[in-house]
């Protein structure tokens, strides 16, 4: 096994060089000609360090762990038909936590038996799709609360069907970045309370046996996570559990151990996230120790890392359009994007790195040569659209494009397109070429679920504005 870093660790993707020209590539291809070609904000996602981390996180778990394991990749983080196929040839299963994600797994081929169901309020029709695509009999419902387990219930019953299970529960461990808690009250949407697990499994033991098969349990402690030990201790608190599930439930024997995803990445200098391979090995050793002292079978170990996938792998390229001074004397430098294709700066004030990409650092390094301190502002109606407060460039000008680092995860899933503008398209650079993942979104697509009423129109008047497929007017 490589000793290398696991890329999460680096806030450059894997592939990242500076080329002859002074521009920035990756496996080779040139970003600013890439920009060019398919016009800006610009989602990019380099497939050497997507592989990576999927392999580091698999062979870790097969190196260490003696059981059965599982890894999946938490869709929320950025799902896409061609990043469902990618997720699948890379051998992982997948987390989803709503229809549309369900849904595009399912046209995607995935397999049903690998597809895990999170969220806090699945509605009937998201879980009928889930029986009707056999996810709930073949891969895992994760429930997370009281009303889902008799929704469930009463649904597989209908159907003369079992339904697979997981339950998710709050360990009272609270995760943040650096700190963490360990907490006997928990405050979370999300799950059950250790203190409602005896009426929970009473239910499901007494009186779902015939429609809900419980395999095991789920949590996950928070994300952006730079500390191994939280981690000890879930699956130290699990174990436990099971081995008194099994004492006092007529020697029911979980098989299933989920314990979430959350691993951090570097966003900025500021950032030390933890070595993936470095992380698993102590904690598979921990679950291993403690099933041993406990005698307990080791369960098929499953973990869901969204962000630490894919986040590194990504870059926004974006053009530089205005700039401007303020008496105070700092200088906004605005782009063609901002809080519709990333609202993380706005929503929880999320930092990013980011540098010219026609007058590129050397790897590993951000600021090249003389630089000043600059915000880079969005175009989007609201003086909160800052992707970044503070970076230091070499003097942007007009028509640079502007390279922002970390933005492969929760960038385009979380994507809107507030002010009307349409969505960003996504390319993946895989060894020296690029394709598209996702298309860019047109002005026609973003009117077609418009309906005007037929009582606001008057008669002969025209209602459709004809728009080629970039979305400009065609007249
Ligand atoms: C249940 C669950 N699993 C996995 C994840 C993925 O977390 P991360 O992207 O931090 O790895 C999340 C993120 O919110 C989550 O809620």
């Amino acid at each position: 096994m490589s000793t290398r870093n696991t890329p999460n660790m680096s806030m450059y993707p894997a592939s990242y060089e500076l080329n002859e020209q002074g521009h920035a590539s990756l496996a080779g291809v040139d970003l600013v000609d890439l920009a060019q070609e398919y016009g800006t904000p610009l989602y990019v996602l380099d497939e050497a360090t997507m592989t990576q981390m999927a392999k580091a996180y698999q062979e870790t778990l097969s190196d260490f762990y003696a059981g059965e394991s599982l890894v999946l990749y938490a869709a929320k983080a950025n799902l896409s038909m061609g990043l469902c196929q990618f997720v699948q040839n890379q051998q992982l299963g997948l987390d989803v936590v709503s229809g549309g994600e369900l849904f595009t797994a399912i046209a995607a081929g995935f397999s049903a038996a690998n597809i895990f169901f999170n969220g806090n309020n699945k509605t009937p029709e998201e879980l009928e799709l889930a029986f009707h695509h056999r996810v709930a009999q073949q891969g895992r419902i994760i429930v997370d609360n009281f009303y889902e387990l008799d929704l469930l219930h009463r649904m597989a019953l209908e159907r003369g069907q079992v339904a697979s299970i997981l339950l998710r529960i709050t360990p009272g461990i609270e995760c943040h970045t650096h700190d963490y808690i360990k907490t006997g009250q928990t405050d979370s949407k999300f799950g059950f309370d250790i203190s409602q697990l005896p009426e929970a499994l009473k239910l499901i033991t007494q009186n779902y046996s015939e429609t809900l098969s419980l395999k095991g349990l789920h949590a996950h402690i928070g994300s952006q996570i730079f500390e191994f030990k939280p981690y000890e201790d879930l699956v130290e608190i699990l174990l436990n559990i099971y081995y008194n599930i099994r004492q006092q439930y007529d020697g029911l024997t979980l098989t299933d151990i989920n314990i979430g995803g959350g691993m951090g990445v570097a966003y900025t200098k500021k950032d030390s996230p933890l070595d993936v391979r470095k992380t698993y090995e102590k904690v598979t050793k921990k679950l291993q120790h403690y099933a041993e002292k406990l005698q307990f079978p080791l369960p098929r170990l499953l973990i869901e890392p969204g962000r630490s996938l894919v986040a590194t792998a990504g870059m926004t390229l974006y053009t530089i359009g205005s700039s401007k001074k303020v008496p105070l004397g700092k200088r906004y430098v605005a782009i063609d994007g901002g809080m519709g294709d990333n609202i993380r700066p706005s929503l929880y004030q999320a930092e990013y790195c980011a540098f010219i990409a026609n007058r590129a650092p050397k790897p590993g390094r951000v600021f090249g040569g003389k630089t000043e301190a600059v915000t880079i502002a969005g175009k989007y109606c609201e003086s909160g659209d800052i992707l970044i407060k503070e970076v230091q460039l070499p003097k942007p000008q007009a028509g640079d494009i502007l390279a922002v680092l970390g933005t492969g995860a929760y960038n385009y899933s979380m994507a809107s397109n507030y002010n009307r503008i349409p969505r960003p398209a996504t390319v993946i650079i895989t060894e020296g070429r690029a394709e598209l993942l996702v298309k860019r979104e047109t002005y026609t697509q973003l009117m077609q679920n418009d309906v005007i009423p037929k009582h606001w129109v008057s008669e002969g008047q025209v209602t459709s504005v004809g728009a080629d497929s970039s979305g400009h007017r065609v007249q």
